[in-house]
């Protein structure tokens, strides 16, 4: 399977997957919808649509999962297929490349089975459109021969749910996005959750960890489950090289400086990229792809991966004209609103 691959090596608090996570993510991974810490909204609802479906001895309706990367939206799809009783196959958008990899796909499902296609912003539109019947019908249509003896068949297919995610759901086709008849947003998670997080993953991977050390991990994750875990596992190297083996506040404070993330949970390239912007751009308005070529980052794994945060703490707006610096942005990096470096 084709997989989106990103930076790793630069920076810590990248929420897209590293090889280490996609092992230790699955152990980690709640199994039941009651173990899912944050986002009530989309549970409480979630809930509900689970116990009408499976009273109706249904199949779930098709369910689009969108926000930023690393908020549990595999974890999720994964919890509606055991919360319904039915096996999930996962694959992405970019590994579906040919009609047939689709039709071959959907023909070894099974009555009320989940087809988990992540990123599924990035399905070619041949693809797509074999789509379309098979979630609004449950029909494979087929097209033998070619010219004008070509024909089309049509296969019926068991009923299934198709979860898809996404980063970007402005970036999917209407007509796909239309036939979703259930559509979440995650949000990023509180301080609070992911503190809860850390603390049951901790648990899992049996690692000693305070409240305090806890605390101080999920208050530099960024508002993601996916990053906390990480910074977790990093921690316990630092508790367990240079303190007694716990995490406590000052170990988990070390290591997070140590790995120049502070304590907003900035790292190197947020700070770059907000350090170009002042000095470089006025602190903007600058287009994104300049700023991506300044840097030297993709322009998407920018608008994916730092961007959301950095809007979230107020840091980055976006405008018509461009990205700007906030005043925030200034007073953190140390800058005063002329872009000078301040003494303090
Ligand atoms: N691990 C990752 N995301 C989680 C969540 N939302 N709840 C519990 N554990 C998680």
């Amino acid at each position: 399977m084709q997989e989106t691959e990103m930076d790793f090596e630069n920076s810590i608090v990248t929420s897209d997957f590293t090889p280490e996570d996609r092992h230790i993510e699955n152990s980690l991974r709640p199994k039941k919808l009651y173990d899912y810490i944050g986002q009530d909204k989309v549970k409480e609802n979630l809930k509900i649509y689970i116990e009408a479906a499976r009273g109706r001895g249904e199949a779930l309706d098709h369910v689009l999962l969108y926000g930023p990367p690393g908020l549990g939206k595999t974890t999720l799809a994964g919890i509606i297929a055991n919360e319904m009783n039915v096996n999930i196959r996962v694959t992405s958008g970019p590994a579906i490349e040919k009609q047939g990899d689709l039709a071959a796909l959907l023909t070894n499902l099974q009555e009320g089975d989940v087809l988990f296609i992540d990123e599924i912003h990035r399905l070619n539109r041949q693809v797509e459109e074999v789509l379309y019947p098979a979630m609004e019908d449950g029909a494979l249509d087929i097209i033998i021969g070619k010219g004008p003896s070509a024909r089309s068949i049509r296969l019926d297919l068991p009923h299934f749910t198709l979860i898809g995610a996404t980063t970007r759901a402005g970036q999917l086709s209407a007509p796909l996005r239309d036939r979703f008849g259930v559509i979440f947003r995650l949000e990023m998670y509180t301080k609070e959750q992911l503190s809860t997080i850390v603390k049951r993953s901790a648990g899992i991977l049996n690692i000693a960890i305070d409240d305090e050390g806890a605390a101080e991990i999920a208050s530099r994750s960024r508002g993601t489950p996916r990053i906390a875990n990480r910074l977790l596992k990093r921690s316990r190297d630092f508790a367990q090289v240079k303190y007694d083996g716990v995490i406590s506040r000052d170990a988990a404070v070390d290591a997070l400086g140590r790995m120049e993330i502070d304590d907003l949970g900035l790292d190197n390239i947020d700070r770059i990229l907000l350090t170009t912007m002042i000095k470089n751009y006025n602190g903007g308005p600058v287009g994104l792809e300049t700023i991506a070529a300044a840097i030297g980052e993709e322009a998407v794994t920018i608008e994916d991966v730092y961007e959301p945060y950095l809007m979230q703490i107020g840091f980055l707006s976006r405008t018509p004209r461009g990205r700007c610096a906030t005043a925030l942005a200034y007073r953190h990096l140390g800058f005063e609103q002329d872009g000078q470096q301040s003494l303090l």
